[in-house]
């Protein structure tokens, strides 16, 4: 791709994003200068084609001419709002420098990126802004953020600073995002942009579950896989904006950034702030190859440590299988037949420290419940690892029930505003790590608990939004910060913890996907996807999630029937076939299944042991989307980056009477090559797969699904 900027009169104009140009020809006039407009006025006296409302911009400011929304604003100590950056130096770096405090996609040597360092200045106030661009060898794709410098002599206020902008030529395009509500997250919106602004935010304090921090601009034509898209995510976990405002003049600007609703940050002279980063990808090969690209650099070069090219563990996990009513004897029980069933990793969720009977008490008391387990947390993990399996735990640790330990010992340390009421949820209040003592005293607890017992995974909960948003360590100045500083704070603690226990596979959730954002994947290179474990509900979810999320950060269980959300009776295959379209786990009491079942989940999970590196680093193609028509069809494959090996599903929610002859056409897969069919018996060139497709059996039962697995023959 290609991305140019020019500089108009020292404003940095965004002249071009799109498909890859040749260098050779002349750039400098691509854009369209003319003398217009009434109502929109011109700060260059001498030159009125220039209007800041009319020229597309890199990094837009407020209150000098341009009327659509700005990138940023600040306040001087004056009162007044008006600040106007001009283009003052520019650098640019091998490789890519760390965010300060913030997670980022990362180069892991100078030649596979190049950052471009714009610097900008306020005359009058003296403020620097520094825009950060990276481009990647590998990846259609930019990182951009901005640094904030107070090189002035008086404070200022950031009342808006925004990550990244663009000015699009024109207004023919879709806005696609990904929205929805505790058990249904991240389903797919898709809508025609009009005159005025597409807006999706969180103010929850956290990404949430209702809006996920990503937006694409297609156009109407775009599918799966043809069409251009643009795509938007920042990677950052907590109040987010991204708008698409088509103007008066039919062209249209994306920006993305924290939001800045009840947001405020001032920055004392020598001071600087640094926004999260948003990572734009382009791509003219649709959805599917927006997807691609993202995947790939978020899980190679967003996603780190020692897990990060692992294969991930199959476990099995006792929430829905006991709640908070178990004893050491009953995990083990469970433990036992997983182990006899091939499964890797057992994990104990909530309810195992403090006296936590169920989900009112003990969030802070991170020591064993001796009730329940009587020899130790120690002691079960050890009979755990002697069936064979790995030990992993749940936490949930920025929370404090008000009965707790903790909290009877530091009431002032969750957020709040004093002289008003503390709002529960769940029962439980947030503490306030936007303070350092709070985070140390949660990192001395956990580490304790991850330093005397054996846990090779950690699942890291947060299951309520922020109310009363108010910190007692701050001044009335700092307030408005708090919000992100409390995101800062998260980012640092997870960043010491990751450090100090590079060994733990971490898994990040919030009540499912009410986190799902790539902030959190920098730390935890998995998330547990959603509360919602029905197979069919399932079908949107990580259909939707797959646009941007690899698929080795997404959790998928097999839980019971019926199932413990929607009470839908769906068959075990069935079950399996989307839990391995995922990073595959069970989440059910495996000491109630028949010996039918138990040998069925023994090929699942003997199965997935086979497609595991080509499901979680192979290359996504989604086939059929549960989001178009009647919704009855899903299906989509993974392909090895060799194209030599691919796993097909197919699922059909409600059967039909006379259904008509259906074909599924394949993708991804090298025409040239010719490849066995497993469930077909017989070989057949990839451009007939492509093509014409494998033929579908008509099914006389709901809820079906189909794996066909596919190697090229070796000739
Ligand atoms: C919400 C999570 O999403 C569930 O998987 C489970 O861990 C519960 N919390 C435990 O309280």
């Amino acid at each position: 791709m290609s991305y140019i900027i020019q500089l108009v009169q020292g404003y940095p104009a965004h002249i071009y994003w799109g498909k890859r140009l040749n260098r050779q020809g002349n750039l400098s006039d691509i854009l369209v200068r003319v003398e217009r407009c009434s109502f929109s006025p011109n700060p260059v006296p001498e030159d009125k084609t220039i209007s800041l409302d009319t020229l597309p911009q890199e990094y837009p400011q407020y209150g000098t001419s341009d009327f659509r929304h700005p990138a940023y604003q600040l306040q001087l100590e004056d009162g007044t709002r008006i600040t106007e950056l001009l283009y003052q130096t520019h650098r640019i770096i091998e490789g890519k420098p760390e965010l300060e405090g913030l997670p980022a996609v990362y180069a892991e040597s100078g030649q596979e990126a190049q950052t471009l360092e714009l610097e900008l200045v306020d005359a009058h106030s003296g403020v620097t802004v520094i825009l950060s661009y990276t481009v990647f060898e590998a990846f259609n794709a930019v990182a951009r953020s901005v640094r904030f410098v107070n090189t002035g002599k008086q404070p200022v206020s950031l009342l808006r600073a925004l990550s990244a902008s663009v000015d699009f030529p024109d207004d023919q395009y879709e806005s696609l995002y990904l929205s929805g509500a505790w058990a249904k997250e991240r389903h797919i919106q898709r809508r025609a942009l009009r005159p005025g602004s597409t807006v999706i935010e969180s103010r929850r304090g956290s990404s949430s579950h209702q809006q996920n921090p990503f937006m694409a601009l297609l156009r109407p034509d775009t599918n799966e896989e043809r069409g251009e898209v643009y795509g938007f995510s920042l990677v950052y976990s907590g109040n987010f904006v991204a708008e698409a405002e088509v103007d008066q003049f039919a062209t249209t600007r994306v920006s993305i950034g924290i939001n800045p609703f009840d947001f405020k940050w001032l920055l004392s002279p020598g001071e600087s702030f640094q926004t999260p980063e948003a990572v734009m990808v382009y791509s003219d090969e649709g959805l599917g190859g927006m997807s691609r690209t993202y995947h790939k650099l978020y899980r190679t070069r967003l996603c780190r440590g020692f897990h990060r090219d692992k294969d991930r563990p199959i476990l099995v996990n006792n929430w829905e299988a006991t709640y908070f009513d178990f004893n050491a004897d009953k995990i083990e029980d469970i433990a036992t037949e997983a182990a006899q069933l091939g499964i890797e990793l057992f994990v104990l969720d909530d309810g195992w420290f403090g006296k936590r009977d169920s989900d009112n008490s003990s969030l802070g008391d991170w020591y064993e419940d001796s009730r329940k387990l009587p020899n130790g947390l120690n002691d079960l993990a050890q009979r755990v690892n002697n069936l064979g399996l790995q030990f992993g735990l749940w936490v949930e640790p920025e929370m404090v029930s008000p009965d707790s330990d903790l909290y009877r010992s530091h009431p002032d340390w969750c957020l709040h505003v004093p002289g008003r009421r503390r709002t529960t949820a769940r029962d439980q209040l947030i503490l306030d790590y936007s303070r350092a003592e709070v985070r140390e005293y949660i990192f001395e607890s956990l580490s304790q608990v991850f330093h005397s017992v054996p846990v090779t995974y950690v699942k890291w909960d947060m299951n309520r939004n922020m109310t009363e948003i108010g910190s007692a360590f701050y001044g009335p100045e700092r307030q408005m910060e708090v919000a992100h500083r409390y995101i800062l704070g998260l980012y640092e603690l997870m960043g010491k913890l990751v450090d100090a226990f590079p060994h733990i596979l971490f898994e990040s959730c919030s009540g499912g996907g009410g986190r799902f954002d790539p902030g959190m994947l920098f730390y935890m290179p998995q998330t547990w996807t959603s509360d919602d474990t029905d197979s069919v509900e399932r079908l949107k979810i990580q259909y939707g999630t797959s646009m941007v999320y690899p698929i080795s950060s997404m959790g998928a269980h097999v839980s019971a029937v019926p199932n413990h959300q929607v009470g839908r009776m769906t068959s075990l295959a069935t079950r399996g076939d989307v839990a391995m379209s995922g990073n595959f786990g069970y989440e059910l009491d495996l000491t109630q299944l028949t010996p039918e079942e138990k040998e069925l989940v023994k090929q699942q999970v003997s199965s997935y042991k086979e497609v595991r590196q080509l499901i979680q680093n192979g290359e996504l193609y989604r086939l059929k989307s549960p989001y178009e028509g009647t919704g009855n069809e899903t299906a989509w494959m993974f392909v090895s980056e060799d194209q030599t090996e691919a796993v097909v599903y197919y699922f059909r929610v409600l059967a039909e009477p006379n259904e008509p002859l259906r074909r599924l056409k394949l993708s991804g897969l090298n025409p040239e090559v010719e490849y066995h069919v497993d469930k077909l018996g017989a070989s057949f060139n990839g451009d007939r797969l492509t093509h014409i497709g494998l033929p579908l059996k008509p099914v006389q039962e709901d809820f079906v699904s189909e794996c066909y697995r596919i190697k090229a023959v070796k000739n």
